[in-house]
């Protein structure tokens, strides 16, 4: 079976004001009645799955084990970080973490921020991708890309199909020039940014590209302590590492990457324009405009209209190419194409304290 391992330390700045500080995004229920977390985590279970390891930090802890509570998933272990410091100590840790019982457990690394509503064609895709991760690859999953998105990481794949495929060269969140050129150039994908490999092969990763990490997250590890089922890593050396992700602390450097090609539907929700794109199919949507059971869109066009408190009711009229998004203490109005803009905003306010 497969390990999965959920990411839900990430902050999620750009979908505020519903995801905040101490509830970003990925533990709200943006898109269906679930939460992203518990639909990932739902995903992530069955017949292939043995129980999910988690990592996320101390002000998650609690929200973490309810939504898994209410979905009737028991974790193997939930992790907490002592301090954000991107996915690149996240995963070494769950890598570290698994290599103790078996070096060759294969691990699943999942955000849990992601809508992928086919589970089954989803786990078709893993399986593809079991035989190469056995053999010591990095499988990455890959996507057709749409549009030159400087959000994400592209894979150079070499020759068609599913794959698993060989995959030449990873580009982590590309300039908007270099994105376009790859995409003209056809043969390159989306990093979905889900990886499946063997425990032992991402420690050798490290080893390789990045050593630095290996001694603090080993020593986070060995001094980590229980408290209330959560396991608790030791914050001393942790605290003093880089704040780097996998994709630039590993992955761009790495010889031995594979991909499988994902054709199912796959969303980042990176932002609300993102959120009205998926609510398009969810919502019946006149002329582009999505508006939730307490809001109203009136001869309005690709407008997004959300109010998340019962007692605010939101209503557009003749608006055009404009989302809102109402909470209890907090409205935001923006231009449906400043969406990346919102992350920009949150820091701004917070530096206002
Ligand atoms: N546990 C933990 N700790 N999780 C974290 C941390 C952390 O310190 N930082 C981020 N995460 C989680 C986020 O919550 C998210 O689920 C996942 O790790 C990925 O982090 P993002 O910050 O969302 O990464 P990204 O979207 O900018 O880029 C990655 O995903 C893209 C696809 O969505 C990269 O892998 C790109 O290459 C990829 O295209
Ligand atoms: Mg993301």
């Amino acid at each position: 079976t497969i390990t999965p391992v959920l990411l839900a330390g990430g902050s999620g700045t750009r979908l505020w004001p519903v995801s905040r500080k101490s509830f970003p995004k990925q533990f709200a229920p943006l898109v269906g009645e679930e939460s992203l977390f518990q639909a990932s985590a739902r995903r992530l279970a069955g017949p292939r799955f043995a129980a999910p390891l988690v990592m996320t930090n101390a002000d998650f802890r609690f929200i973490v084990a309810e939504q898994l509570d209410q979905i009737g998933i028991a974790p193997a272990a939930i992790l907490i970080e002592p301090a954000g410091r991107n996915t690149a100590p996240a995963i070494l840790a769950a890598a570290l973490r698994a290599a103790e019982t078996d070096p060759e457990a294969l691990l699943l690394v999942a955000p849990s921020d992601h809508v992928v509503p086919d589970a089954e064609a989803f786990g078709r895709a893993v399986d593809l991708g079991v035989p190469a991760a056995r053999a010591g690859r990095i499988v990455t999953f890959g996507i057709t890309p749409t549009r030159p998105e400087t959000g994400y990481g592209y894979v150079e794949a070499e020759g068609e199909g599913l794959g698993p495929l060989v995959l030449r060269r990873f580009v982590e969140k590309p300039d908007a020039a270099n994105a376009a050129r790859m995409i003209a150039q056809g043969n390159f994908l989306w990093n979905a940014g889900i990886f499946l490999f063997a425990a032992r092969t991402m420690i050798e990763a490290f080893e390789t590209h990045a050593p630095d990490y290996l001694a603090p997250v080993r020593a986070a590890l060995a001094e980590a302590r229980m408290d209330l089922g959560f396991l608790r890593l030791a914050p001393e050396p942790w605290d003093r590492l880089p704040d780097l992700s996998v994709d630039y602390a590993v992955l761009e450097k790495a010889a031995n990457l594979s991909v499988v090609r994902y054709c199912g539907h796959w969303s980042d929700l990176g932002g609300w324009d993102a959120v009205w794109r998926e609510a398009q199919d969810e919502v019946p949507a006149e002329r582009g405009a999505v508006a939730d059971a307490r809001s109203t869109a009136i001869d309005c066009d690709n407008v997004l209209l959300r109010s998340q408190d019962e007692g605010i009711e939101v209503v557009g009229i003749g608006l055009k190419d404009v989302m809102v998004v109402a909470t209890n203490d907090a409205v935001l109005v923006a231009g449906m194409d400043r969406a990346q803009e919102v992350r920009q905003a949150v820091a701004a306010l917070k530096s206002k304290g």
